[in-house]
């Protein structure tokens, strides 16, 4: 199989709260020849929102996101590809929905987003990024099996 990256997604509560989007996404995402390596659905308490996008606090919109992601179900996964972490950004779109429904209607935002905040689902932007967020959902993760460029030997 080789080297391959690894990237954190999360699937936000308004698709998570429907199957039907789930499959669609998951079909994208196999269509796409990523792997899934972990899933875990899951609620945020708030606290739990609110630690997660600590570092968007004095944004304007930090309330909404808090709320909105600690509103309903919601699932993280792990998904594995060479350059996972920037095709995964690829395949969701940009964040703004009431653009990338123009811009990127191909797009898993473009095609399942509704508004700048339910805007279906997240992916992490950093290598750093995804070690915290694989942390943050999957502490029993072997992170140790990273090397040093952010890639993982899957056996
Ligand atoms: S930035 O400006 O690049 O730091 O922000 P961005 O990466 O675009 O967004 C960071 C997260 O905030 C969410 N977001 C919003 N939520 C609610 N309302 C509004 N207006 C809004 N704008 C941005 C955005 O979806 C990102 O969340 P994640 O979970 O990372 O997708």
């Amino acid at each position: 199989m080789g080297r391959m990256q690894i990237t954190l997604a999360i699937l936000k509560p308004d698709v998570a709260v429907n199957p039907h989007i789930v499959y669609a996404i998951d079909k994208s995402i196999l269509r796409n020849k990523f792997l899934i390596i972990k899933r875990k659905r899951l609620r945020w308490p708030k606290a739990r929102a609110e630690q997660f996008y600590f570092q968007h606090a004095q944004r304007f919109f930090y309330r909404r996101l808090v709320e909105f992601m600690s509103s309903g179900p919601i699932e993280a996964l792990i998904l594995a590809k060479r350059n996972a972490i920037q095709d995964w950004r690829l395949l969701i779109g940009p964040t703004k929905v009431y653009k990338t429904q123009h811009t990127n209607p191909n797009t898993i935002r473009g095609q399942f987003g509704l508004t700048d905040t339910r805007n279906a689902v997240h992916g992490a932007d950093s290598e750093e990024s995804v070690h915290e967020e694989v942390a943050f959902f999957f502490p029993e993760f072997d992170v140790g099996k990273w090397n040093t460029k952010g890639h993982y030997l899957i056996p």
